[in-house]
């Protein structure tokens, strides 16, 4: 296999194409936003040039990987030829189903079809093609170069040999790969956003500070990151949304989200990406600064 294509050029969808295309890949990066292509490109060059500065690629790596990518708006013309699609769109049900139908009559009859969903049903998004044994689950994890996890997910339908398809090509970009069956959050996100709702209802409550709930998190559980600082890093739109899959999904309120969650969502507060959350970031600062509406 060599010819993917990557729909989305969001925070993964950017991290997904940079990894096939410095495994070699041909990788087309589809969004229906091209100015979000555009920083995908430039942020894919900033990450190459880390990890240069660390040892972990060269120049030539970057350069060949850069030959490696094209970008379109168009996903009629961005699919054509390719043998694997992996879709990283925003999370959202009626928009990814909405793509899966066009994906399969558009993608080649042998294309496989991958979701990076976070946590919406592989077998719901499989019934709405022609295709369902040849559609997957496959989660990478943010940041996409740097983590070395790719949750795999089975479909009700998906085939025994798409699977495997899908085990050896994540070991081919040198990830790890764990096969998992199809409910809702799967296994990393049923057990993490219960954790990062816990620690915003602890903020709401007034239990404790910004500060306080993630350094008790860090250095007492061993974290590379306090659960508020991740859930601003994953997007809170994103862990909003999932929780409410894990709410319908199991009809069990413990999973319904927290309601300051759902404000700072509806007002625009998505975390990293939106320049606040929980924190604000300042380009090119790596100071951790608490919002002030939380001071
Ligand atoms: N952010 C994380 O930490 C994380 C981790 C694992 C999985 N995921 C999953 O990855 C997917 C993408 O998340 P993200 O954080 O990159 O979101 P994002 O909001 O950063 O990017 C989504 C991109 O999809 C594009 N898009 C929307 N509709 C489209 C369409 N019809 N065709 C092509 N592109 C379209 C948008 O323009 C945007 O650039 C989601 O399913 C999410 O659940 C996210």
């Amino acid at each position: 296999m060599l010819n993917v294509a990557v729909i989305g050029a969001g925070t993964m969808g950017n991290g997904i194409a940079h990894v096939f295309a410095q495994n070699g890949f041909k990788v087309n990066l589809i969004d229906v936003n091209a100015a979000q292509l555009e920083k995908a490109i430039q942020t894919i060059q900033k990450n190459f040039d880390r990890q240069i500065a660390k040892g972990t690629a060269t120049e030539e790596q970057k350069s060949s990987a850069l030959a490696n990518l094209t970008t379109f708006t168009d996903m009629a013309k961005g699919v054509d030829g390719t043998e694997l699609v992996v879709e990283a769109a925003t999370e959202n049900i009626e928009l990814k189903l909405n793509i899966f139908k066009q994906l399969d009559s558009l993608a080649p009859a042998n294309a496989l079809l991958a979701t990076n969903t976070s946590s919406i049903s592989i077998t719901r998004i499989a019934a709405v093609t022609k295709r369902a044994s040849q559609v997957i689950g496959m989660h990478f994890m943010n940041p996409v170069p740097v983590m070395k996890l790719v949750e795999i997910i089975n479909g009700y339908a998906t085939s025994q040999t798409v699977t495997d398809t899908i085990v050896a090509l994540s070991k081919q970009l040198g990830k790890v790969p764990c096969v998992v069956n199809d409910y809702p959050g799967f296994i990393a996100n049923r057990i993490l956003m219960p954790m990062i709702n816990e620690a915003i209802y602890s903020l709401y409550e007034g239990i404790a500070g910004v500060n306080e709930i993630d350094t008790i998190m860090k250095l007492g559980m061993a974290h590379p990151m306090g659960p508020l600082q991740l859930a601003d890093f994953i997007g809170l739109d994103t862990c909003h949304s999932i929780l409410n899959v894990l709410h319908e999904g199991f009809g069990n309120p413990k999973y319904a989200p927290c309601p300051l969650l759902t404000n700072m969502v509806t007002a625009g507060y998505l975390g990293v990406k939106a320049g606040e959350g929980f924190y604000k970031y300042t380009a090119g600062s790596k100071e951790l600064v608490v919002s002030d509406r939380f001071n």
